[in-house]
């Protein structure tokens, strides 16, 4: 079989595991972090960088890719891999969360969705056969049913049929899907109710999907209420399939996510914030455009082994930072995701160590965050 999950270790004092999922592409090691390459490219990193930092897998987005440069410009150059020439796994997400976060105008029926793109104001519609059309033209190795995520604050009845249609939207997703080479995941909503989240597993589930995904969170409540769903929401999906928590990436929302059960990841968080001079270090996070920095001929994290931290001073950093040098954002990306990558081969080690609470008490002491 093309994919296959395999669980290598579960934790005995957590819910985290460590497995592997084989691709056509390659095979991932969970739990991963994936960076957005929403476009076609995660932003500043080509390829080869992403590569030498042992990234395993990277998404992209059928809304934009949809708008510009259109996917049958992209199967035409012979799929998203070929055109962008990353030779690893690439999940794409399917559009329906992006429609519903950045399209200008939007109305949802049962058919699918119409909106007006953020771009030029065209009027566009995509329904869970144009995504599935969308995604298979892309070809990524991992493809996400088309789904609605509603707004964290709408109303419960809202959100219960909201979640109804978006089963029947996955029914249609799996109807319209053909290629095997691509693994289509489910995806649940539910918003913060814990039975909305049961009846909508049960119902996706109850579909077969090759893996899961938890969708609707991360979507502007508290962290508090984020970790309560996911207190119980990975344990409604099989455990035998790899487990997708969709838009999350800081580095406490990953330990979180990774002890309640969580294989997957991905977020703008880590790339995004490194454009705006931000990133991880052991200490925590620090925002090198401060006037702290000038003088530190420091690496930006003395406990980091990448290229950049190696090669180049804090001081340096916030000078191109500063001046808005294309280099600085560059080296700020590269040692954000190298810092990502490594933290979860570190969790990983320690899952099969038994050690994930003592690797998580010990990061958090110096990262400053509180248990
Ligand atoms: N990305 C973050 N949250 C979601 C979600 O609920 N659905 C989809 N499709 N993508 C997401
Ligand atoms: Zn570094």
């Amino acid at each position: 079989m093309t994919f296959e999950y395999t669980l290598q270790k579960e934790s005995t004092d957590t819910k985290a595991r460590c497995g592997e999922f084989t691709t056509p592409h390659g095979k991932i090691e969970t739990p991963v972090f994936m960076p957005v390459g929403t476009k076609a490219t995660v932003k500043t990193m080509s390829p080869e960088e992403l590569e030498e930092i042992d990234t395993q897998i990277i998404l992209g987005n059928t809304y934009h890719l949809y708008l510009r440069p259109g996917h049958d410009l992209i199967e035409e150059a012979g799929g998203l891999h070929e055109f962008m020439n990353w030779n690893g796994p690439i999940l794409t997400d399917s559009g329906g969360f992006q429609v519903f976060s950045l399209a200008d105008r939007r109305e949802i029926s049962e058919e699918g969705v119409e909106f007006q793109s953020h771009l030029d104001g065209s009027k566009e519609f995509i329904s869970p056969e144009k995504s599935i059309e969308i995604q298979m033209g892309l070809g990524a190795d991992i493809i996400m049913a088309f789904d609605e995520c509603p707004a964290h604050s709408a109303e419960k009845e809202y959100i219960k049929e909201s979640l109804e249609l978006t089963t029947r939207w996955a029914k249609r997703c799996q109807q319209a899907h053909t290629r095997d080479d691509q693994a289509l995941f489910g995806i649940i909503q539910g918003g913060m109710h814990r039975d909305l989240r049961e009846q909508s597993a049960e119902e996706i589930t109850a579909l077969d999907f090759p893996g899961y995904a938890i969708g609707g969170l991360s979507v502007g409540e508290s962290k508090e209420l984020m970790h309560e769903v996911l207190d119980y929401a990975p344990d409604l999906l099989p455990a035998d399939k790899p487990r997708y928590l969709m838009g999350v990436g800081t580095p406490q929302d990953l330990f979180e996510g990774v002890m309640r059960g969580i294989d997957m990841f991905d977020c703008v968080f880590p790339t995004r914030i490194a454009r705006n001079g931000a990133v991880f270090t052991s200490q925590g996070r620090i925002t090198i455009r401060n006037a702290t920095y000038k003088r530190q001929f420091t690496s930006l994290d003395p406990e980091c082994d990448c290229y950049v931290c190696q090669n180049y001073t804090r001081a340096y950093i916030r000078h191109l930072i500063k001046r808005n040098e294309i280099l600085g954002l560059r080296l700020t990306t590269y040692h954000n995701l190298y810092f990502l990558n490594d933290l979860m081969a570190k969790m990983r080690q320690a899952i099969f160590a038994e050690e994930l609470f003592e690797f998580r008490e010990n990061f958090y002491r110096k990262y400053g965050l509180e248990l």
